[in-house]
């Protein structure tokens, strides 16, 4: 059989139904993790307190602490040096990156007691840092898919939960639940990036992962800051109907009433990333701990109230950790 929809895979393990219906912020919270190649890696990442790059074997001992504290899911991000990036992104689709060795080594040790996101972009593996593939200065949609195929496989095969497209190309959720109907991997969620914003917010995030484009920006695939409703129900929507298992509206705390419009109007569960930016307002922000509860609560909560049923946020071991959630 293939299908375009599998509703049961947001059902498939408990740690996913914890994560995707649990009605509790401590139960919706992912936390964002960066790994990078070698070893004993414990990199800080300036204007992130709290996140570092880490190579697999520290970040397996993280993810380990996390997990007993109680947070079940987690996101990676691929970082790869200079030397490792070309203009296809190749080395995104290796089964032997750290990313990779890292969700294998994390899903033995765990298995499905946590849920394991996986980002599949190109703006981390290309040497030009766009999220697609280029034809002179334009970045081109369907070759770019293609690629994000490749990817999408390579993680689905090491045995991620979900795997995560940030990239806001057209017609790449469908590729992908096509493609892994194919293969037979008919486990694999898919939590699409689908009201991507071309937001100033992103800027700690693409110095942590080395990502910036090298020229130009992201106006030409992520959304227009400016625009209205109709298009990111549109982009929602659509995802819905190719396939997708967690829509997700970014960023978080300038959009929340696209949240709340995208979430009334979708029959998938919805995603909010509280991205790097608005982490590193609140923490230069909220020196002081007892201040910094208040106002990661007032954070978080303004998620839920807005209808996220899951939120990606630097914030999730803090407030596990200290009991705020
Ligand atoms: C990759 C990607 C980005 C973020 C998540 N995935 C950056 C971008 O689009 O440039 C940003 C996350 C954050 O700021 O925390 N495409």
């Amino acid at each position: 059989m293939k299908l375009k929809i599998r509703p049961r895979i947001n059902r498939w393990t408990e740690s996913r139904r914890n994560l995707v219906y649990g009605p509790s912020i401590a139960e919706s919270l992912v936390q964002p993790h960066f790994v990078v190649s070698g070893e004993d890696v414990n990199e800080e990442i300036p204007g992130m307190p709290g996140v570092n790059r880490q190579s697999k074997d520290v970040l397996v001992r993280t993810i380990a602490e996390d997990v007993s504290m109680g947070i079940a899911a987690h996101m990676i991000f691929p970082v790869m040096d200079d030397n490792e990036k070309d203009s296809l992104g190749t080395r995104a689709a290796d089964d032997e990156m750290p990313l990779q060795l890292v969700v294998g080594d994390l899903k033995q040790k765990f298995g499905n007691e946590i849920v394991l996101m996986t980002d599949a972009c190109l703006c981390t593996s290309t040497d030009h840092g766009h999220c697609g593939l280029l034809d002179g200065q334009d970045i081109v949609n369907d070759p770019s898919v293609e690629m994000l195929v490749r990817i999408s496989l390579s993680h689905a095969r090491v045995g991620a939960d979900y795997v995560c497209l940030s990239d806001m190309m057209d017609g790449r959720v469908g590729a992908v639940r096509t493609a892994l109907e194919k293969e037979g991997m008919k486990s694999t969620g898919i939590m699409s990036y689908s009201v991507k914003y071309a937001s100033s917010f992103y800027g700690p995030f693409r110095d942590a992962a080395s990502s910036a484009p090298a020229f130009g920006d992201r106006s030409s695939h992520q959304m227009d800051v400016r625009s209205d409703y109709r298009e990111a129900i549109l982009e929602a929507k659509e995802d819905v109907k190719e396939g997708c298992d967690i829509s997700m509206v970014k960023p978080g705390l300038s959009y929340l009433d696209v949240l709340r419009e995208v979430a009334a109007n979708i029959e998938r569960p919805v995603a909010v990333y509280n991205v790097s930016g608005e982490y590193s307002m609140v923490m230069s922000y909220a020196k002081e701990i007892e201040q910094r509860k208040r106002v990661v609560l007032e954070v978080l909560g303004s998620f839920k109230r807005a209808g996220a049923d899951i939120i990606v946020s630097y914030h999730a071991r803090e407030a596990v950790r200290e009991g705020w959630v």
